[in-house]
């Protein structure tokens, strides 16, 4: 097992050799509002870098500054080297909410995921349905998202994301709204299809669990407005992990401990402002 010491919390600014995406001194305001001022963090390639913080923070809005959804009031995101001016096909982003087309079949829905190619329809078929059976949807192909469930249409959202073959992968809290056995089996599928296509990926959560038992790192994000990266954590577990059952890892338990003291201090913070 890796040593604890291996574990420790350092400044996040800190450079990496070239990271495939830089969040350099972001500053995001809407009107008068300071939601996030002066963020920075690096995402190495094959990276997967969880980032959690209070509600309200400004996750959301740093993700989309990083998707090119939002454009940054102040400081520059690139990825690959090149800064980030709209939404590009570089990354692919699951949103917070649930953000498949009603009227499309979960097979259409996938295939959104590739029009920009304008590849042959046939084409296109056999690649989204190749997708459906890696999600684990083979079956559901021509089901509609209201004859799905909450944890099938994430899976569909997966695959739309995935099947263009971005070199970042974000993710808005993916699987909050899922009870907490088909979370662990979607925690499953995300770390299987990392391990095989070695992405960089992105993942907001609230849950602090979630973020040690998926992630290479852990980040935080201090109470908002005006917030920033305010400490980074190496997670030294072993992989293959599985994620219902790393909780109990005495080492999972100590960097529990540890970020949790961290991040308290921003929550307490947040909980004081609303009070
Ligand atoms: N378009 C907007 N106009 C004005 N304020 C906004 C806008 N989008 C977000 N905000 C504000 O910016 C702050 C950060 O919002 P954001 O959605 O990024 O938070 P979050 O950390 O993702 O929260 P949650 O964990 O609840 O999803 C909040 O105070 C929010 O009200
Ligand atoms: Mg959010």
């Amino acid at each position: 097992m890796a040593s604890l010491e291996l574990v420790r919390s350092r400044d996040v600014s800190v450079e990496r050799a070239e990271p495939l995406v830089r969040i350099n001194r972001v500053t995001m305001a809407f009107g008068s509002f300071t939601a996030v001022k002066d963020a920075s963090l690096e995402v190495a390639e094959g990276e997967f870098l969880a980032i959690v913080g209070p509600t309200g923070c400004g996750k959301s809005t740093l993700l989309n500054a990083v998707a090119g959804l939002l454009a940054p009031t102040a400081g520059t995101v690139t990825v690959g080297g090149e800064p980030v001016t709209g939404p590009n096909r570089r990354v692919g982003y699951l949103f917070q909410q649930d953000a498949l087309l009603p009227w499309k079949t979960a097979r259409e829905n996938v295939e959104l995921g590739l029009l920009f190619r304008k590849a042959e329809k046939a084409a296109m078929r056999d690649e989204s349905l190749r997708w459906l059976v890696k999600v684990g949807l083979k079956g559901f192909e021509d089901r509609y998202p209201h004859q799905l469930s909450g944890g099938q249409k994430k899976r569909v959202q997966m695959a739309q994301a995935l099947i263009y073959n971005p070199e970042v992968i974000l993710m808005d809290e993916p699987f909050s709204a899922l009870d907490i056995h088909t979370r662990h089996l979607m925690q499953n599928e995300l770390l299987r299809l990392w391990t095989e296509h070695r992405r960089s990926v992105v993942l907001i959560t609230h849950d602090l669990e979630e973020a040690i038992a998926l992630a290479d790192r852990v980040v935080v994000l201090s109470a908002g407005p005006a917030s920033s990266l305010v400490a980074s954590f190496e997670v030294p577990l072993a992989r293959p992990r599985n994620p219902a059952e790393i909780k109990l890892d005495p080492l999972f338990i100590e960097l529990y401990r540890e970020i949790w003291s961290r991040l308290r201090v921003e929550v307490e913070k947040s909980y004081a402002q609303r009070s």
